[in-house]
């Protein structure tokens, strides 16, 4: 029977106490807890509320017992409720009586608060790192490939060309913004919990701020109820990460059609492909799918999570426990996906050629004709009416525009001249010489940015 049944003489059923036992996830926690209750031990003794003694046995047991879960070598006993307790247990059987101190001036309910914490600033510095490293996989690829040209599209239909280059770094910026929310959600992390006790304050003369020091945390909380029961931080952070699953679904879309035979404009590295069991021809994107496919459960722990605390009223509700799992999958899920696009795009082929032929299909230089004839004096409508006229005869004719006698173009409009023919997907691309557009100087300027943001010199 675990000792916080003082007023009960039955022990809880079993079913109820495998139901209510966090200790099967949150055992995870461990380190963030002993980190905990090394410095609130230590507070305890700097304030007089037990002694120096006792407190460097606490301190010593608790290192102790890190040291045992971190080598396997603890034992998880099943009737304990969490990890808060299994710790403070083992304390207590390690060494005696005065291990009962340690919960002296405190409460699980600021304890758990305060372990989260812990683990989301961690897991917050862990996810910044991998997105550093997916955005590096980027900016390389793109500075190697600065000469590739693709169709960029709307619709899914050829649009006008554009850089691999710049359509790499389209997911550079994402990523930055994602590095920033991440970032936000580490500011309203970085308030310590602990001295908030059960929910009211504690009674004894606790210095928070030591508290505060000692872990690292830049403020302390300023409502004992709010504090035990703010999961907040945790929201944002399934937040930040569904939109950066959303990102990398986008990204993984593109790498898998990408690779299909109909685009032909990547090869997937073997190390990131599979085979079929069948097809032996297959060489298939499921690395891709997957990502793809994950980001529907990180979804499903923000919103779970914030129907469980939709209208919780103050303060700990033993809901809160619904907590963990979600993020601590979402925090998983997120790592790994992070660092398996980071492998995908670093290993990945560029077919030039592939990309270069769909250029050449579905007129993608029709705006590019639109403006040479607005830049002549037409109105663009007018234009634009004129080459979609052009298009339809050329289309009829099964002929490219560049194969145009120019007797035809001049059928269309008296505008049109010998300089039609300087129309090129170069002249295409260096013409959106704009802050942000596609010209191959700008996007030169882009990569050198990046760069710099990265780290990486410039
Ligand atoms: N396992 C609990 C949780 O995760 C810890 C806090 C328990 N507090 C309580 N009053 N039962 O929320």
């Amino acid at each position: 029977m675990s000792h916080i049944r003082g007023r009960f003489k039955k022990a809880a059923d079993e079913k109820v106490a495998a139901y209510t036992s966090s200790l099967p996830f949150d055992w995870r926690l461990y380190r963030h807890d002993i980190a905990g209750s090394i410095a609130h031990a230590r507070m305890l003794a700097r304030q007089g509320i037990i002694s120096e003694s006792d407190s460097v046995i606490i301190v010593q047991g608790l290192e102790a017992i890190e040291r045992e879960i971190t080598r396997g070598e603890f034992d998880f006993k099943a009737e304990l409720e969490d990890i808060h307790m299994a710790i403070e247990a083992r304390l207590i059987e390690k060494v005696g009586e005065v291990g009962g101190k340690l919960h002296t001036a405190r409460s699980r309910n600021d304890q758990i608060a305060l372990d989260l914490r812990l683990y989301i600033r961690e897991a917050i510095a862990r996810t910044i790192g991998n997105f550093r490293e997916l955005q590096r996989a980027l900016v390389n690829l793109a500075e190697a490939s600065m000469e590739v040209v693709m169709p960029g599209y709307t619709h899914l239909q050829p649009a006008q060309p554009v850089l691999l280059a710049h359509h790499l770094l389209a997911y550079f910026e994402m990523l930055q913004r994602d590095v920033g929310r991440f970032d936000c959600c580490r500011t309203r992390a970085d308030v310590l919990p602990l001295g908030s006790g059960a929910l009211a304050g504690v009674a004894y003369n606790v210095d928070r701020e030591f508290l505060a020091r000692e872990l690292g945390f830049s403020q302390v909380s300023q409502n004992s109820l709010d504090a035990v029961s703010d999961r907040d931080f945790i929201l944002e952070y399934e937040a930040a990460a569904s939109i950066s699953m959303m990102h990398l679904s986008r990204l993984a879309e593109e790498i898998i059609l990408w690779s299909s035979a109909e685009f032909d404009f990547i090869e997937l590295d073997e190390a990131y492909a599979t085979g079929s069991s069948i097809m032996p021809q297959k060489k298939n994107p499921d690395v891709a799918e997957l990502v793809r496919g994950k980001t529907g459960r990180v979804y499903g722990h923000l919103t779970a999570f914030l129907t469980t605390m939709k209208a919780l009223p103050l303060a700990y509700n033993r809901d809160l426990q619904e907590d963990k799992e979600g993020l601590f999958d979402t925090a998983d899920t997120l790592l790994a996906s992070l660092d398996i696009c980071t492998g995908l795009i670093a290993t990945l082929k560029v077919n030039t050629e592939g990309a270069a032929k769909a250029v050449g299909r579905g007129h993608i230089l029709a705006t590019d004709l639109a403006d040479y004839l607005a830049k002549k004096g037409e109105s663009f409508r007018t234009a634009h009416e004129i080459v979609g006229r052009l298009i339809n005869y050329a289309v009829k004719k099964g002929k490219p525009l560049p194969e145009l006698s120019f007797a035809e173009y001049s059928n269309f409009s008296p505008l049109f001249g010998e300089d039609v023919y300087a129309i090129t997907v170069e002249s295409s691309l260096a013409a959106r010489d704009t802050v942000g557009g596609t010209a191959p100087k700008r996007v030169a300027q882009a990569v050198a940015a990046a760069k710099k943001i990265l780290g990486q010199g410039q």
